[in-house]
Protein backbone atom coordinates (compact mmCIF):
# COMPACT_ATOMS: atom_id res chain seq x y z
CA UNK A 1 0.00 0.00 0.00
CA UNK A 2 1.63 3.27 -1.27
CA UNK A 3 1.54 6.12 2.16
CA UNK A 4 2.44 9.53 2.55
CA UNK A 5 3.64 10.49 6.18
CA UNK A 6 3.12 13.70 7.26
CA UNK A 7 5.71 15.31 9.69
CA UNK A 8 7.15 18.75 11.29
CA UNK A 9 10.48 17.89 12.78
CA UNK A 10 12.87 15.44 13.55
CA UNK A 11 11.29 12.33 11.60
CA UNK A 12 12.50 9.73 13.53
CA UNK A 13 8.79 8.04 13.35
CA UNK A 14 8.99 8.44 9.85
CA UNK A 15 12.74 6.33 9.67
CA UNK A 16 11.85 3.77 11.66
CA UNK A 17 8.33 3.45 8.94
CA UNK A 18 10.99 3.97 6.31
CA UNK A 19 13.35 0.83 7.98
CA UNK A 20 10.68 -1.39 8.19
CA UNK A 21 9.27 -0.43 4.45
CA UNK A 22 12.85 -1.41 3.13
CA UNK A 23 11.88 -5.07 3.26
CA UNK A 24 10.10 -6.20 0.63
CA UNK A 25 7.32 -8.21 2.87
CA UNK A 26 6.57 -5.23 5.08
CA UNK A 27 2.86 -4.24 3.39
CA UNK A 28 3.42 -0.54 3.40
CA UNK A 29 5.86 1.35 0.94
CA UNK A 30 6.60 5.27 1.41
CA UNK A 31 5.48 7.08 -1.45
CA UNK A 32 6.00 10.71 0.20
CA UNK A 33 6.93 12.62 2.80
CA UNK A 34 5.30 16.29 3.44
CA UNK A 35 5.80 18.93 6.25
CA UNK A 36 4.53 22.00 6.60
CA UNK A 37 7.80 23.25 7.94
CA UNK A 38 10.40 23.57 5.16
CA UNK A 39 13.57 23.13 7.05
CA UNK A 40 12.23 19.99 9.17
CA UNK A 41 14.72 17.37 9.51
CA UNK A 42 12.52 14.48 8.71
CA UNK A 43 12.37 16.21 4.69
CA UNK A 44 16.34 15.75 4.58
CA UNK A 45 16.04 12.18 5.66
CA UNK A 46 13.69 11.74 2.95
CA UNK A 47 15.47 12.88 0.30
CA UNK A 48 18.29 11.04 1.96
CA UNK A 49 16.72 7.53 1.33
CA UNK A 50 15.59 9.05 -2.22
CA UNK A 51 11.77 9.49 -0.99
CA UNK A 52 9.71 12.01 -2.75
CA UNK A 53 8.98 15.17 -0.35
CA UNK A 54 6.57 18.04 0.10
CA UNK A 55 6.65 20.77 1.88
CA UNK A 56 3.49 22.94 2.37
CA UNK A 57 3.15 26.54 4.44
CA UNK A 58 0.58 27.07 6.29
CA UNK A 59 0.79 30.97 5.75
CA UNK A 60 0.71 30.77 1.95
CA UNK A 61 -3.25 29.70 2.43
CA UNK A 62 -5.74 32.06 3.54
CA UNK A 63 -7.87 29.71 5.46
CA UNK A 64 -7.44 25.92 7.15
CA UNK A 65 -9.48 24.15 4.35
CA UNK A 66 -7.22 25.87 1.44
CA UNK A 67 -4.36 25.02 3.45
CA UNK A 68 -5.87 20.96 3.93
CA UNK A 69 -6.83 20.79 0.06
CA UNK A 70 -2.94 21.72 -0.71
CA UNK A 71 -1.93 18.94 1.54
CA UNK A 72 -4.26 16.32 -0.43
CA UNK A 73 -3.06 17.49 -3.64
CA UNK A 74 0.10 16.32 -2.56
CA UNK A 75 -1.29 13.17 -1.13
CA UNK A 76 -3.41 12.47 -4.70
CA UNK A 77 -0.53 13.43 -6.93
CA UNK A 78 1.51 11.02 -4.97
CA UNK A 79 -0.90 8.05 -5.56
CA UNK A 80 -0.73 7.51 -1.56
CA UNK A 81 -3.52 5.43 -0.33
CA UNK A 82 -3.14 5.83 3.73
CA UNK A 83 -1.51 8.97 5.63
CA UNK A 84 0.94 8.37 8.86
CA UNK A 85 1.21 11.26 10.97
CA UNK A 86 4.38 11.14 12.68
CA UNK A 87 4.89 14.38 14.73
CA UNK A 88 2.56 16.37 12.10
CA UNK A 89 1.95 19.28 14.74
CA UNK A 90 -1.04 20.70 12.90
CA UNK A 91 -4.47 20.12 13.37
CA UNK A 92 -6.09 18.80 10.52
CA UNK A 93 -9.89 20.28 9.82
CA UNK A 94 -12.82 18.20 9.98
CA UNK A 95 -13.61 17.71 6.31
CA UNK A 96 -10.56 16.17 5.35
CA UNK A 97 -10.18 13.93 8.48
CA UNK A 98 -13.56 12.61 7.35
CA UNK A 99 -12.25 12.18 3.59
CA UNK A 100 -9.56 10.02 5.29
CA UNK A 101 -10.89 8.39 7.86
CA UNK A 102 -9.73 4.88 8.55
CA UNK A 103 -7.07 5.45 6.58
CA UNK A 104 -4.97 7.79 8.51
CA UNK A 105 -2.83 6.90 11.55
CA UNK A 106 -1.17 8.87 14.32
CA UNK A 107 1.53 8.41 16.99
CA UNK A 108 1.14 9.98 20.01
CA UNK A 109 3.35 9.76 22.93
CA UNK A 110 0.65 8.31 25.81
CA UNK A 111 -1.63 6.02 26.75
CA UNK A 112 -4.39 7.51 25.45
CA UNK A 113 -6.94 8.46 26.51
CA UNK A 114 -4.45 9.40 29.29
CA UNK A 115 -2.59 13.01 28.02
CA UNK A 116 -4.03 13.89 24.79
CA UNK A 117 -2.84 16.94 22.98
CA UNK A 118 1.19 18.45 24.20
CA UNK A 119 3.86 17.96 26.70
CA UNK A 120 2.78 14.87 27.15
CA UNK A 121 5.82 13.49 29.47
CA UNK A 122 6.16 16.58 31.73
CA UNK A 123 2.21 16.12 32.74
CA UNK A 124 2.46 12.51 33.40
CA UNK A 125 5.62 12.83 35.41
CA UNK A 126 4.11 15.90 37.33
CA UNK A 127 0.96 13.04 37.96
CA UNK A 128 3.24 10.86 39.32
CA UNK A 129 1.88 7.75 37.49
CA UNK A 130 4.07 4.80 37.43
CA UNK A 131 3.01 3.76 33.70
CA UNK A 132 3.44 5.92 30.71
CA UNK A 133 3.51 5.48 27.00
CA UNK A 134 2.65 5.41 23.62
CA UNK A 135 -0.66 5.21 21.10
CA UNK A 136 -0.86 4.23 17.21
CA UNK A 137 -4.73 5.65 16.57
CA UNK A 138 -6.79 5.54 13.27
CA UNK A 139 -7.24 9.63 13.03
CA UNK A 140 -10.74 11.49 14.03
CA UNK A 141 -11.80 14.54 13.61
CA UNK A 142 -11.25 15.35 17.96
CA UNK A 143 -8.03 16.00 18.40
CA UNK A 144 -5.99 12.24 19.95
CA UNK A 145 -9.44 10.75 20.41
CA UNK A 146 -9.56 8.04 17.33
CA UNK A 147 -9.82 4.36 18.22
CA UNK A 148 -6.88 2.87 19.63
CA UNK A 149 -4.62 0.32 17.15
CA UNK A 150 -1.86 -0.80 19.96
CA UNK A 151 -0.21 1.07 22.53
CA UNK A 152 3.47 0.05 24.54
CA UNK A 153 3.86 1.22 27.66
CA UNK A 154 7.08 1.94 30.24
CA UNK A 155 7.99 2.24 33.51
CA UNK A 156 8.53 5.63 35.20
CA UNK A 157 11.59 6.34 37.26
CA UNK A 158 11.70 8.14 40.25
CA UNK A 159 14.68 10.09 38.58
CA UNK A 160 13.01 10.80 35.49
CA UNK A 161 12.91 14.15 33.54
CA UNK A 162 10.57 14.56 30.86
CA UNK A 163 13.52 14.42 28.22
CA UNK A 164 14.79 10.87 29.99
CA UNK A 165 11.31 9.51 29.98
CA UNK A 166 10.76 10.36 26.59
CA UNK A 167 13.79 8.63 25.21
CA UNK A 168 12.16 5.69 26.61
CA UNK A 169 8.99 6.22 25.17
CA UNK A 170 10.89 7.10 21.95
CA UNK A 171 12.38 3.59 21.94
CA UNK A 172 8.67 1.82 21.83
CA UNK A 173 7.41 4.11 19.34
CA UNK A 174 10.18 3.46 16.76
CA UNK A 175 8.72 -0.37 17.12
CA UNK A 176 5.09 0.12 17.57
CA UNK A 177 4.53 2.04 14.59
CA UNK A 178 5.52 -0.30 12.13
CA UNK A 179 4.14 -3.23 13.67
CA UNK A 180 0.81 -1.09 14.19
CA UNK A 181 0.61 -0.25 10.67
CA UNK A 182 1.32 -3.39 9.28
CA UNK A 183 -1.28 -5.20 11.49
CA UNK A 184 -3.26 -2.24 10.68
CA UNK A 185 -3.13 -3.26 6.77
CA UNK A 186 -3.22 -7.30 7.28
CA UNK A 187 -6.56 -6.48 8.54
C1 LIG B 1 6.91 11.69 18.68
O1 LIG B 1 7.10 11.64 20.07
C2 LIG B 1 5.48 11.40 18.32
O2 LIG B 1 4.89 10.46 19.16
C3 LIG B 1 4.85 12.74 18.53
O3 LIG B 1 5.79 13.66 18.06
C4 LIG B 1 7.10 13.11 18.16
C5 LIG B 1 7.69 13.12 16.78
O4 LIG B 1 9.02 12.67 16.77
N1 LIG B 1 3.55 12.79 17.88
P1 LIG B 1 9.73 12.34 15.39
O5 LIG B 1 9.61 13.58 14.52
O6 LIG B 1 9.06 11.16 14.78
O7 LIG B 1 11.17 12.06 15.74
Amino acid sequence: VPIAVFLSGRGSNFAALAEAAEDPAYPARIVLVLSDKVDAKGLDLARAKGIATAAVARRDYDSRDAFDSALEAKVHEAGAQLICLAGFMRILGRPFVERWEGRMLNIHPSLLPAYRGLDTHARALADGVAEHGVTVHLVTPELDDGPALAQARVPVRPDDTPDTLAQRVLVEEHKLYPAALAAYLAG
